[in-house]
């Protein structure tokens, strides 16, 4: 799906999802799963929580969160689904657009999957306020698409940065962080109608020192 003109990015999104059915796929992104299983649990912030899978994941692993997105009814699919897992109480659901407010405290854990956005969107920003938002021994995960599936709208013009260049990207100081993956991995994922394809994740997660 492509904005239409003059749309704005709160109504685009708001639009993605009203046309969405609330179903979500009821497991967790595999890197969160991955890097966050064997971690103790503490407070996590998770950006662009979409339909809320990787928040009540987190929850159900014992972690308290804050969930974050930019649309109300991404925000409302989220909150269901937590009902549903019973782990509403866990999670603290808020609606900002991150280019222009974040949520407040400080976290052990920060994820960012795909967050990703077909309007001028300064990322590396958000997530190095994301990434100081951290509490020493804390989390960083940030995973981007590294290939272009096949049931994407988008042919055209999007380019998939290496691992080590979206790191550099993000302007962190080396020296502050120790490298627990930055690199690709390939995975099998369905698209919205059902579609299995090879994808590539592309991952920078981090610890902060
Ligand atoms: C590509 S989707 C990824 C959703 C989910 N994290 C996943 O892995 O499937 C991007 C998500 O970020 C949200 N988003 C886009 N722009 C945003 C912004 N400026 N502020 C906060 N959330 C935003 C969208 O509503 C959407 O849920």
């Amino acid at each position: 799906m492509k904005p239409k003109e003059n749309q704005s990015p709160v109504e685009f999104w708001e639009e993605v999802y009203a046309n969405a059915s609330p179903r979500t796929k009821g497991q967790p992104s595999a890197a969160l799963a991955r890097f966050a299983s064997d971690r103790l649990p503490g407070h996590a912030l998770e950006l662009g929580c979409a339909k809320g899978d990787d928040a009540v994941w987190l929850a159900n692993m014992g972690w308290m969160v804050v969930a974050v997105d930019i649309s109300s009814t991404a925000l409302s699919y989220a909150g269901a689904n937590a009902q549903a897992h019973g782990v509403f109480g866990k999670i603290n659901f808020q609606q900002h657009d991150l280019t222009h407010s974040f949520p407040e405290g400080e976290f052990d854990l920060v994820s960012a999957m795909f967050l990703q956005t077909p309007f001028e969107f300064a990322r590396e920003t958000v997530l190095r306020q994301a990434a100081s938002s951290l509490k020493k021994g804390g989390l960083f995960l940030a995973v981007t698409h590294g290939s272009r599936p096949s049931w994407s709208w988008d042919k055209a013009n999007t380019s998939f940065p290496p691992p080590q260049k979206r790191f550099q990207d993000l302007g962190l100081i080396p020296t502050h962080w120790r490298e627990v993956f930055v690199g690709n991995e390939e995975r099998v994922a369905s698209g919205p109608d059902g579609q299995q394809g090879a994808i590539t994740d592309t991952i920078v997660c981090l610890e902060r020192c």
